[in-house]
């Protein structure tokens, strides 16, 4: 083993097809380290010509003892053992490791899903700094199987209070494993323990910054499109969409064509207000499409939400391929390239989890990193007040009125709802705490009684979380008198509401959105 031979800083991690691979490309990233991501059953060669300093192998939804589990390519444990690289297993990689080098995976007694606490046995390898990061801890597992006996020169540095092997360590070999999450949030000394692992075990050196991957994506982008090539770009009005269309434009000019879709399930004066910033703030050349009446026609009556889905992006498709033709015939040529809606690299290196038959990135909601982006993106010139702006989801408000999204005025009730919420919110300055919030239209009526009148009236429901990543996400704890003021102004001025509800759950169990 030669340690010299360690000297890209390049943390790669090679993906098993978990749920939070993307994640840890993006919390190393915030390390200022440069991590990418790519598929856990690449080639050797693949791996060796990124030249990284350590390998992450992912988590993923297999066993280690299933017939097509994904496994790293012949050769690499040959491969890092020679070239000095760190590895660190999570979840299933610890198991790979385990299972590979000699030891023994089995299916656990007890399943371990959600927070555990785990406790540091003997800190082998400094994994824990000494135990300082934290001797009992809470973490965030997902596993069924589990590491029943270990590979020689490997001891158990931590276990959970059920006694499954929480962490494993060699680092003679350079091999250490989590069977837990510290990616996730709710491992809360998860980030801390990647920091001492790279930083002080592995000795990388962090100089990767967010502005070297705008200056080598606009060339990038110059030397991919050519010089009289087209672009479309679709803008949804958030912060992915626009930071792309800004990106692009500032490396091919005019020759960008953007589009935004009015489909009529966008929240209050949420067109005028998009459309002013991407024209006086942004000035880019945004061509504003109202087809509210065609989305809603196609909706009408539709109450299963995958449907709705569907028919939502079937109809921008259908705007979009238009647009396409009608530039066309405006340029005298086919424009080459669409701009996709997500900035996230992640998802774009990532390669579908290996045994899934999906030729694209992992099918992931959109998980807008607006904590980190606003002092990361200045230098794009995106006002911060947009990029701060809470996700909104691509459907829509389709996805917050359960059923049919044009019985009666339910849109309207809830864009004047949402409205009056998110404005509180600003006023009480919590908006930039809170990850998300919004109002949903209950489709039921309940029975109120307002100015002496027995009414029968529409329920809303308010939902408000933090999180980190859209991922896993708390509700956010108001203050009674907030909600109670929220509660009043609602019900005082919005037709049609004699109700409203707060919907206190975490994700899991539920999702962010309602549908
Ligand atoms: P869920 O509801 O899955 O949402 O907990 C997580 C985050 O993703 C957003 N979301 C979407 N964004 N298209 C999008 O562009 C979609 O279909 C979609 N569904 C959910 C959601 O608003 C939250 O921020």
């Amino acid at each position: 083993m030669d340690p010299q031979a360690v000297k890209s800083n390049v943390v790669l991690i090679l993906d098993y097809g978990s749920q939070y691979t993307h994640l840890i490309t993006r919390r190393i990233r915030s390390l200022s380290i440069f991590s990418l991501c790519i598929s856990g059953t690449s080639s050797l060669k693949s791996i060796t010509d990124l030249n990284p300093s350590v390998i992450i192998l992912s988590g993923g939804p297999h066993s280690v003892h299933s017939q097509d589990a994904p496994c790293f390519p012949d050769g690499f444990v040959d491969y890092v053992e020679k070239n000095g690289i760190f590895v660190l297993g999570i979840c299933y990689g610890l198991q790979l490791i385990v299972q590979k080098l000699g030891g023994e995976v089995a299916i656990g007694e007890k399943q371990e899903y959600g927070r555990m606490v785990i406790e540091v046995v003997k800190d082998y390898g400094g994994l824990f700094k000494g135990k300082q990061i934290g001797d009992k801890q809470v973490v965030w597992m997902s596993h069924g199987d589990e590491a029943v006996k270990l590979p020689i020169g490997f001891e158990v540095v931590a276990r959970s209070e059920q006694g499954a092997v929480a962490a494993v360590a060699n680092p003679g070999r350079r091999f250490y494993g989590l069977q837990y999450h510290p990616e996730v949030t709710h491992s809360p000394k998860g980030m801390e323990l990647l920091r001492h692992f790279f930083f002080d075990i592995c000795g990388i050196t962090a100089g990767w910054k967010m502005e070297d991957v705008m200056e080598e994506e606009i060339k990038v982008i110059k030397g991919m499109v050519g010089p009289d090539d087209h672009v479309i770009c679709a803008l949804s009005g958030g912060v992915d969409s626009t930071v792309a269309a800004t990106l692009v434009h500032k490396a091919i000019g005019d020759r960008l064509h953007c589009i935004f879709v009015d489909n009529g399930l966008l929240r209050y004066k949420e067109q005028e207000r998009v459309m002013g910033t991407f024209e006086s703030d942004l000035h880019l050349p945004v061509t504003c499409v109202d087809a509210s009446v065609q989305f809603l026609s196609e909706l009408k009556g539709v109450t299963d939400p995958e449907k709705k889905r569907k028919i939502i992006g079937k109809e921008f498709i259908s705007i979009f391929d238009a647009f396409a033709h009608d530039l066309e015939q405006k340029l005298g040529r086919k424009p080459t390239y669409l701009v996709q809606g997500t900035l996230y690299p992640d998802v774009i290196e990532s390669c579908p989890p290996p045994g899934s038959g999906r030729t694209h990135s992992h099918t992931i909601k959109s998980h807008h990193n607006v904590g980190g982006l606003p002092k990361d993106m200045k230098i794009l010139d995106v006002p911060v007040s947009f990029l701060k702006r809470h996700p909104f989801p691509g459907p829509g408000l389709a996805v917050r009125i359960p059923g049919d999204v044009t019985q009666g005025n339910a849109l309207d009730i809830l864009r004047q709802v949402d409205e009056i919420f998110i404005q509180a919110i600003k006023d009480a300055g919590i908006y930039d705490v809170i990850w998300q919030a919004f109002a949903v239209f209950l489709p039921i009526k309940t029975t109120g009684v307002q100015g002496d009148q027995r009414t029968h009236s529409n329920a809303v429901a308010l939902r408000a979380v933090t999180s980190q990543d859209g991922m896993t996400a708390d509700w956010y704890y108001f203050e009674h008198k907030f909600l109670d003021d929220v509660s009043r102004k609602i019900c005082n001025s919005v037709r049609g509401v004699n109700r409203v509800c707060l919907d206190i759950t975490s994700k899991p169990p539920s999702t962010i959105e309602w549908e």
